[in-house]
């Protein structure tokens, strides 16, 4: 009897009719693992995509050319945006949300390039976007940020945000594959996004850490306020120094609280082989939370995929069925923390002999060395020096193990002090 009482408590969970946008690599893992799944509410009724001449596992009967025999049917409540155009996408997830739709995509340059919108979009329509597949794969970190770690002072969140060149070092350290060879092999798996330089030169850490972020911290970011140093001019000396010395490079994404402001960089970073990240392998990511009290969390899990990243949208889509809806509760509590680049990391640089590179750009420098071709130096520098650096073509930065990030002014005072 109690328990009768207690069944009829519950909201019974709503019916969702989908309509999906993209059926290549993800959207085509989402229909597997839907069909896959009993117990869930949720049917897909129409599939838009783009190329008429494409073969496809399904009868043509489900797929449409034209976004608005989707966006338009009343019958369709939630839209699943699975393309690789970042600008079409915001404009169905717009209209989606105007005709009263709700939305799951895991488009991670679209949601990091347009948060204030689609966060106030979401307030006017009264209508839920979910994106958990957009940052770290199967990994369940958004909805950990607005539910678990709610109360928690979150000082930091950094890890392996990228499938693809994490797939790619694993290859190259593990197996000596060249760095072409093991990016084809990253593009056959579907990890790598069509547009590769995405992922190898940083960017598409750098999106995912801009959400993280809007959820960690409470901070919108535009994209291109953080620094992104890619693995694409990473050296055969790069790769000698970091086996001579026992070290793994991973690419990492970082953000910090300190001194009541925000940082963040994504870039290479030497990892000592027994550090936690260094065992994170192939197209697996990593994600370390750190709070005031619950000190350091690691979640670990395929960072990209068909498979994994669809479970991650079905997970969204599930949540739909009982109205769920992300809170954004650190940016409600209203901290409004400023986001800086006006701080100092230890990296180590290799360049061709007779680059423009001298001991006088770095604030503390630490060490040289010269081999035939190649130069290396050590040392403490200015993130916007990085970013100069950056930008030359035939200068490899990869982050000194022992990651010194700080903020400027406590640089300073250390210095007065010494
Ligand atoms: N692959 C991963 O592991 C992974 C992981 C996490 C997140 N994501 C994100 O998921 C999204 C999809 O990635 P994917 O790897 O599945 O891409 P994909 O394999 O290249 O597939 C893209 C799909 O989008 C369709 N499409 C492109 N423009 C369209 C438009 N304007 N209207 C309708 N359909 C359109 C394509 O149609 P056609 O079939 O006709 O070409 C194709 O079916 C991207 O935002 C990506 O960043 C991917």
């Amino acid at each position: 009897m109690a328990q009768e009482e207690n069944k009829n408590q519950h909201t019974p969970h709503k019916k969702l009719k989908l309509g999906v946008f993209g059926f290549g690599c993800v959207g085509q893992g989402l229909y597997h693992v839907l069909n896959e799944t009993h117990g869930i509410k949720a049917e897909i009724k129409k599939i838009c995509v783009k190329n008429r001449d494409k073969k496809r596992i399904l009868d043509s009967a489900i797929f449409t050319y034209d976004k608005n025999d989707i966006l338009t049917d009343n019958e369709i409540n939630v839209i699943v945006e699975l393309i690789d155009d970042a600008n079409a996408a915001f404009e169905i997830v717009k209209t989606a949300l105007q005709n009263g739709k709700h939305v799951v995509t895991a488009n991670k340059r679209m949601i990091a390039e347009h948060l204030p919108e689609i966060y106030a979009l979401q307030q006017k329509h009264n209508r839920s976007v979910l994106y958990e597949g957009s940052v770290c794969g199967s990994i369940p970190i958004l909805r950990n940020l607005e539910e678990y770690y709610d109360n928690d002072l979150i000082t930091s969140i950094e890890g392996i945000f990228n499938g693809s060149t994490n797939y790619i070092l694993t290859k190259i350290f593990e197996e000596r594959k060249s760095y072409t060879e093991a990016l084809k092999g990253a593009q056959d798996l579907g990890f790598a996004e069509s547009d590769p330089s995405l992922d190898v030169k940083g960017f598409d850490p750098k999106f995912k850490l801009t959400i993280a972020i809007a959820h960690t911290f409470g901070v919108f970011l535009k994209p291109e306020q953080v620094i992104n140093i890619g693995i694409q001019k990473i050296a055969a000396t790069d790769l000698k120094y970091a086996r001579e010395n026992n070290y793994a490079i991973k690419l990492v994404a970082r953000a910090y609280k300190k001194n009541g402001k925000v940082f963040a960089l994504v870039a290479p970073q030497f990892i000592p082989t027994d550090h936690m990240l260094a065992s994170v392998r192939n197209e697996y990511n990593a994600v370390l939370v750190e709070g005031a009290f619950a000190e350091k969390q690691v979640f670990i899990g395929k960072g990209a995929g068909s498979y994994p990243t669809g479970s991650a949208v079905l997970s969204d889509i599930s949540a739909l069925t009982y109205d769920y809806r992300y809170e954004y509760k650190k940016y409600a509590q209203g901290e409004g923390l400023p986001f800086s680049n006006e701080a100092t990391v230890d990296v180590v640089v290799s360049f061709p002999k007779g680059s423009l590179l001298s001991p006088k750009d770095f604030e503390t420098f630490k060490g040289g060395y010269q081999g035939n071709d190649y130069q290396f130096m050590t040392g403490t520098v200015k993130l916007e020096k990085l970013k100069i650096w950056n930008e030359w073509d035939d200068v490899s930065i990869i982050l000194a193990p022992e990651l010194n990030l700080n903020p400027v002014e406590e640089t300073k005072k250390e210095l007065l002090f010494a």
